[in-house]
């Protein structure tokens, strides 16, 4: 054989040896990025009933249900004791956790919850360790509906059980997230998994094939527009790992927690819907300022976000502090977002020719809520610092 048929005859065999790693997610769960409210980011450890069914209510009277909005999600410190037979229980700020999610169910939307599958959550309340199955049955028979399953202190039993073994350590990982994700699909309940263990060793080449709908990609995000752009801005490169039932996770909207200003707010909502996120607002609902409502809800940005397509956005152009990232839409147009990452203002010029459209292409800037127009195919506009200029770019 010449050495180029044996290179060829080498390469088929290697492709054929990969492993192809089945998707064990259900895709018929979230067949979009999820949508709705998560505790953390605000109320962290105060949490209580309370505050939940008022998420619900201002989800629905500040017109985010109507948006799309739908799950209102308990992060950590809602757990109690395990009685004698090992099932958890809420502790008191939780009195009645099925009349809870009744009361969810009864606005139209849905409830979630938070859990660790080590023996402790990250804020030190009893994990679903030793108790997996029990645990997702508890929360079938409660009317959960989406389960968040934050790593925490099971990377101290990883490190146990295959000291400086990281391949290892990853297929203990692994099975502990399979096994959560079977134990939740015997159930019969539809219940979204979120894997959150902050993106190590590429949990997105790996989260879809343990059962995963999404996962976090990084660390925790805080209300300021440093962490914000970072997370939101490193995402390039991970596009192809996401699609419908298995989604990229960024981590928690901030959106009108108080630490942005109104244009870094709607850079982080437009990059968000560009890399097809989780719209996970992270704010107390029951106090929230015109401003903060016409980004959460603006349905021309949550449109890019869900469309049915599926395809997570990338950067396409960077020139200075300044960058264009686009997403391919479901009815063949593109979602362009032109982002200033600097402190001053700067023109950002969206050249048609360079993204495959005609001169002649129609423009919409989904912020303005209107058409725009490009001079010879260019499009320039002074984008406000930190800020964003967002067009829906069709034939
Ligand atoms: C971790 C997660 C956060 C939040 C807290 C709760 O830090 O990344 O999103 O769930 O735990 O303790």
């Amino acid at each position: 054989m010449s050495q180029g048929r044996l290179l060829v005859a080498a390469l088929i065999l290697t492709s054929l040896c990969v492993p192809v790693v089945a998707q064990r997610s259900d895709p018929t769960l979230a067949a979009t990025p999820p949508m709705g409210w998560n505790s953390w980011n605000h109320f962290a450890g105060k949490v209580d009933d309370a505050d939940v069914r008022a998420a619900a209510d201002y989800m629905v009277s500040s017109g985010m249900k109507a948006a799309g909005y739908v799950y209102v999600n308990i992060d950590d410190t809602w757990e109690g004791q395990r009685d004698a037979q090992g099932f958890i229980h809420s502790n008191s700020k939780f009195p009645d956790m099925k009349a809870l999610a009744d009361y969810v169910h009864s606005r139209g939307l849905k409830l979630g919850i938070y859990s660790s599958p080590g023996p402790k959550t990250c804020a030190g309340y009893p994990g679903s360790y030793g108790h997996v199955q029990q645990d997702a049955q508890t929360y079938a028979k409660w009317g959960i509906d989406y389960l968040k399953y934050d790593l925490c202190s099971f990377i101290p039993i990883m490190k146990k059980e295959a000291p400086h073994d990281p391949q290892k350590q990853l297929a203990i990982m692994q099975d502990a997230y399979r096994q959560m994700h079977d134990a939740l699909a015997a159930t019969g309940r539809p219940i979204v998994f979120s894997l959150c263990q902050y993106g190590w060793m590429d949990v997105w080449k790996w989260g879809a094939s343990v059962g995963g709908n999404l996962w976090r990609t990084t660390g925790d995000i805080n209300d300021t527009y440093a962490r914000m752009a970072d997370i939101g801005f490193n995402q390039l490169g991970l596009a192809q790992y996401a699609g419908p039932g298995h989604w990229n996770d960024p981590d928690m909207l901030e959106v009108g927690n108080g630490g942005m200003s109104f244009d870094e707010y709607k850079t982080h909502m437009s990059l968000w819907a560009i890399l097809a996120a989780p719209l996970l607002a992270g704010n107390d609902l029951s106090k929230m300022s015109t401003q903060t409502i016409d980004i959460l809800t603006n349905r021309d940005v949550i449109a890019v976000d869900q469309d049915p397509l599926g395809k997570e956005g990338s950067r396409a152009f960077a020139v200075g502090m300044t960058e264009i990232w686009t997403k391919p839409l479901s009815d063949g147009a593109l979602a362009a977002g032109l982002f200033n990452r600097d402190t001053a203002p700067h023109p950002v010029t969206l050249e048609l020719h360079a993204i495959g459209y005609p001169a002649n292409a129609k423009l919409r800037d989904l912020w303005a809520h209107q058409d725009v127009s490009a001079s010879h195919g260019r499009y320039t506009v002074t984008v406000p610092p930190h800020g964003v200029a967002m067009l829906k770019v069709s034939r």
